[in-house]
C-alpha cells in the first residue's frame, strides 16, 4: 500500500482541503473500474477491478461488463475449490500471489473474496463462494483478504450481505430473522472485516427484509461500523444503487461504476437540507483514504512461477468421494482410458465478472500422459460426448465405450458446462447432462474399473451412476493448473485431500431450502434458520450421499487422546488436544475437524456446528499432537430477546470428527454460561412468570394437590389476557407496581 496522497510539503491530503463538489465528486466513479481523481489536489484514481481468484484487469476502454477482454493473468483455484482444500495456507498464499499479479497491473483492489454461504446448491455462482458453512468460509476468506491487504492491495469483501442466488438478485428481499442472519450469513463478514481490515466491503445487489442492502442503515451503519468497527470504504456492487441520497446516509460511500453521476443530486440534497455535509465529508474521507492504494507498482510477474503456484493449490482441493477396491491411484503398467471431452478440454472457472484470460492452461488428459510414461502405463483418449451440441453422439459414445473395453481402468471426466451454471442465472436441477449420465453408466459396464472425475462448480447429483463407478473423484473448478493437479492425484504423486465443504445430498428435494428458492413475488423466505447444509441433514437424522467434511485418502488416519485444556478465568476459552496418526502406508494430508455439540438454551441448536480445523501432513506411520482452541463464540447463540451473543449454561460436547456424521474422539464439559437478567413484561407469559425466582411463588404459589396440566392449559398465555379471566386477584396495575420496582424489568 502507498502512501496516501500528499500536499508539496509532504503532509497528506485532507478532505477538508477539497472544496465541497470535489468531495462530493469522490462518492461516484470516474470511470468503469477507477475512482474519481483530483488532480489538482493529487488525488489519484484508484482501479478497483474483480477478482475473486486472479485478475481481471482491462487495459484500454471498458465494454459493458468488461469480461471477455482482460489482461491475461493467472486464473487461481475459485472458491469452491480453495472452500475444499481447507487449508488455510493455500487462501493465504493466493491472496499474496494475486496481490502480486495486481500491482504489475495498476490495480489497487482486487474485488473479493466473495463469501456468501451456499443456502441452496443450486445458486448458480456457488463456484464463487467457499462453503455452506459460516466458519469455514470467514477463516478461509479472512486468510486471503489479508495476504492481498499485507501485500499492499485492497481486498473488497463482498456481497454484503444475503446475495445466496442469482434469480432476481437485483430486486428479490432475503426475508431473514436476525438470529440466523448473525449465525449462518454475517459470520464470514464478520471475521474478514475485524480480522483482516480489508480496503473495501461490497454492498450486494439483493434487499434484506424488505430494504436495499444499499440502502440498509442497520446493515451499512449500525453492524458494519458502530458494532464491528470497520473503517473502510463501503462499495456498491456494479450497479446496485437506487437512491444515492438514501444509499449515502445509509453508509453507503462509493457509487460503481462510474457513469452515472449522482453529484449534483447529492450537492442538491445538501443545498435543500436533505442531507447533512457531515455524511458527505465522512465518506469523501474515506474514499481519499482509498488513494493509498494506488500506484503500488509490482516488479514484472513471472508468470511460470505463478503457474506453477496455481498448480500446487489445486491439489489441496479435490476430494476422493469414493474409492472402491483402491481403484486409484492409477498403477504402473496398467491400460488407462480416458474419457470425456472435459478432459482436453476443461472446465476450470466460472461464468460472469470473474472470468479470467489464463496465462496457460494444463489439459487433463496430456498431463496423464505425461505422468504415465513413466510409469509403463498406455492412455488412450476418446471424446465420449460433445460438451457442444452435436450429431454424432452416439459414434462418440460407442468409441469412447470400445476404449473402455480395451482398458484396465477407465477415467471419465464429465461435468457442468458453461451454460450449465453461472453468475446471473441459478440451476434449477442438480443432474449432470443426460449424455454424460449414459456415457458414464456405457463405460461403467464395458470398463473393468470405472473412476469418474468431475468438473464443477456447485455440486451434482451422484444418484443416476455412483453405484456403477469404483472411484469418484470431486475436482471442482480448478483454475489454469488443475490438468496437472489431476493427473498428479490420478497417478498418486500426491493422495487427494480435500474435505466436502458443502453437503452432497441424495436428492435436492432433501435440501433445507427447497421449498423456498428461489422465492416468490419479490421475496425468498429464509424458513429454515440456521438449520443450513449440514446443520439441517444432522438435525433430522437425514441420510445423505456424502456429508459435509467427508473426503478419503490414499492413506487411512487415526485420532486419539482428546483432551480439552481450560482456562482459570474464563470456561469458554479452551484449548482441545487430539493425536493424529498417519497409519496407512504413505505420506498425506489429514483434515483435523473440530465441532461443538449442544441443546443448552432457550432456543433450537444444530447438532453440531464446525468451530474449528487444520490441515496437516504427516508421513507414514508419523503421529503428531494437534492443538485447536475454542473461545466464547465458539459456544454462544445469537439471543434475539436480549440482541447479543449468549452463552448457555449447560454441556457442550467437543466433537473431533471425519465430517458431519462421523464424530471420532468426543468429551463433555459443562459451562457455567450467562446468568441472564428475566426480564419481564406484562406479556410475558404465564410461565416466564412463574419460573422468575421472586415472582414465580409470590404470584402463582404452588398449590397443593394441583394437577401440573392445571398450569399446561394457561402456561404460555401472556399475563396480560390472563388478568382479564374472572377470580385472578391481580390487575395490569399490581403488575406496573412489580415491574416498576424492579431493577431489570422496570
Ligand atoms: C458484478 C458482481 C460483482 C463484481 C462486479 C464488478 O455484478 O456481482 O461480484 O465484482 O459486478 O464486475
Amino acid at each position: 500500500m502507498t502512501a496516501a496522497p500528499r500536499r508539496a510539503d509532504g503532509n497528506p491530503v485532507r478532505v477538508g482541503e477539497l472544496s465541497l463538489d470535489q468531495r462530493i465528486s469522490l462518492l461516484s466513479g470516474g470511470s468503469f473500474w477507477g475512482t474519481r481523481s483530483i488532480p489538482e489536489h493529487g488525488v489519484p484514481s484508484v482501479t478497483l477491478t474483480d477478482g475473486p481468484h486472479g485478475v481481471r484487469h482491462q487495459r484500454q476502454g471498458e465494454d459493458n461488463l468488461g469480461i471477455f477482454d482482460s489482461e491475461p493473468a493467472t486464473c487461481f483455484p475459485p472458491a469452491v475449490a480453495v472452500g475444499s482444500s481447507w487449508n488455510r495456507d493455500v487462501a493465504r498464499r493466493m491472496g499474496q500471489a494475486i496481490a502480486e499479479e495486481a500491482k504489475a497491473l495498476g490495480v489497487g483492489v482486487v474485488l473479493g473474496p466473495g463469501v456468501n454461504i451456499k443456502r441452496t446448491p443450486l445458486n448458480g455462482r456457488n463456484f464463487e463462494y467457499f462453503s455452506e458453512d459460516p466458519y469455514l468460509t470467514g477463516v478461509l476468506a479472512a486468510e486471503q483478504a489479508a495476504a492481498q491487504e499485507s501485500a499492499g492491495v485492497g481486498a473488497s469483501v463482498k456481497h454484503f450481505a444475503l446475495n445466496n442466488q442469482e434469480t432476481e438478485r437485483m430486486r428479490i428481499s432475503a426475508d431473514v430473522d436476525e438470529r440466523t442472519m448473525r449465525e449462518i450469513y454475517l459470520p464470514a463478514f464478520e471475521r474478514v472485516v475485524t480480522t483482516a481490515k480489508p480496503a473495501t466491503i461490497m454492498c450486494s445487489y439483493n434487499a434484506i427484509n424488505g430494504i436495499p442492502a444499499a440502502e440498509n442503515t442497520w446493515l451499512l451503519t449500525d453492524l458494519l461500523r458502530r458494532e464491528w468497527g470497520y473503517e473502510g470504504v463501503v462499495v456498491s456492487d456494479w450497479g446496485a444503487v437506487q437512491d444515492r441520497v438514501t444509499s449515502l446516509r445509509a453508509g453507503l460511500d462509493l457509487e460503481m461504476p462510474g457513469g452515472r453521476d449522482s453529484s449534483p443530486e447529492l450537492a442538491a440534497a445538501v443545498a435543500d437540507g436533505r442531507l447533512e455535509q457531515s455524511v458527505i465529508d465522512a465518506s469523501a474521507s474515506r474514499v481519499l483514504e482509498l488513494s493509498a492504494y494506488h500506484g503500488a507498482t509490482g516488479s514484472p510477474v513471472d508468470h511460470d512461477r505463478q503457474h506453477a503456484l496455481s498448480r500446487t493449490l489445486a491439489l489441496e482441493c479435490p476430494v476422493l468421494l469414493k474409492n472402491d477396491g483402491s481403484t486409484l491411484p492409477l498403477r504402473a503398467g496398467q491400460r488407462i482410458a480416458v474419457i470425456g471431452e472435459l478432459a482436453e478440454n476443461p472446465r476450470y472457472q466460472g461464468g460472469g465478472s470473474s472470468r479470467i484470460v489464463p496465462t496457460h492452461l494444463d489439459i487433463p488428459v496430456e498431463r496423464i500422459r505425461h505422468g504415465a510414461t513413466d510409469l509403463g502405463m498406455t492412455v488412450e483418449y476418446a471424446a465420449g460426448y460433445s460438451l457442444e451440441a452435436s450429431h454424432d453422439a452416439a459414434t462418440l459414445a460407442n468409441d469412447a465405450v470400445e476404449t473402455a473395453r480395451r482398458a484396465d481402468v477407465a477415467v471419465v471426466f464429465a461435468g457442468l458446462r458453461e451454460s450449465d451454471e453461472s453468475e446471473g442465472f441459478d440451476r434449477t436441477t442438480l443432474t449432470l447432462p443426460d449424455d454424460q449420465i449414459a456415457l458414464i453408466r456405457s463405460v461403467a459396464a464395458a470398463a473393468p474399473r470405472t473412476a469418474v472425475v468431475l468438473f464443477n462448480g456447485g455440486i451434482v447429483s451422484l444418484e443416476e451412476w455412483h453405484d456403477d463407478v469404483d472411484a469418484i473423484l470431486e475436482a471442482w473448478l480448478l483454475g489454469q493448473g488443475g490438468g496437472a493437479a489431476i493427473a498428479d492425484l490420478l497417478l498418486g504423486v500426491v493422495s487427494p485431500s480435500g474435505r466436502l465443504a458443502e453437503t452432497i445430498p441424495l436428492r435436492l428435494e432433501d435440501t433445507p431450502s427447497y421449498l423456498t428458492h428461489p422465492g416468490e413475488q419479490g421475496h425468498t423466505r429464509y424458513g429454515e434458520g440456521v438449520m443450513v447444509g449440514y446443520r439441517y441433514y444432522t438435525a433430522v437424522d437425514h441420510p445423505v450421499r456424502y456429508p459435509f467434511g467427508h473426503g478419503l485418502s490414499y492413506s487411512r488416519f487415526t485420532a486419539s487422546d482428546i483432551t480439552v485444556e481450560r482456562s482459570a478465568d474464563d470456561d469458554t476459552a479452551l484449548t482441545v488436544e487430539v493425536l493424529i496418526t498417519n497409519a496407512g502406508g504413505r505420506a498425506a494430508s489429514h483434515v483435523v475437524q473440530l465441532y461443538v455439540s449442544t441443546a443448552a438454551g432457550p432456543v433450537r441448536r444444530p447438532r453440531r456446528e464446525l468451530k474449528g480445523f487444520v490441515k496437516i501432513a504427516l508421513t507414514a506411520g508419523e503421529t503428531r499432537r494437534v492443538r485447536l482452541p475454542l473461545e466464547r463464540r465458539s459456544f454462544a447463540y445469537w439471543d434475539s430477546t436480549h440482541d447479543s451473543w449468549v452463552v448457555a449454561p449447560g454441556e457442550y460436547r467437543i466433537e473431533i470428527a471425519e465430517n458431519a456424521d462421523r464424530v471420532i474422539q468426543s468429551t463433555t464439559i459443562t459451562l457455567v454460561g450467562d446468568a441472564l437478567p428475566t426480564r419481564l413484561t406484562i406479556d410475558s407469559t404465564v410461565q416466564e412468570w412463574i419460573e422468575h425466582p421472586i415472582y414465580g411463588q409470590m404470584l402463582f404459589p404452588t398449590q397443593e394437590g394441583a394437577e401440573p396440566s392445571d398450569l399446561t392449559m394457561i402456561a404460555s398465555m401472556p399475563l396480560r389476557q390472563f388478568l382479564n379471566f374472572p377470580g385472578v386477584p391481580l390487575s395490569p396495575r399490581d403488575i406496573d407496581h412489580i415491574l416498576a420496582a424492579d431493577p431489570v424489568s422496570g
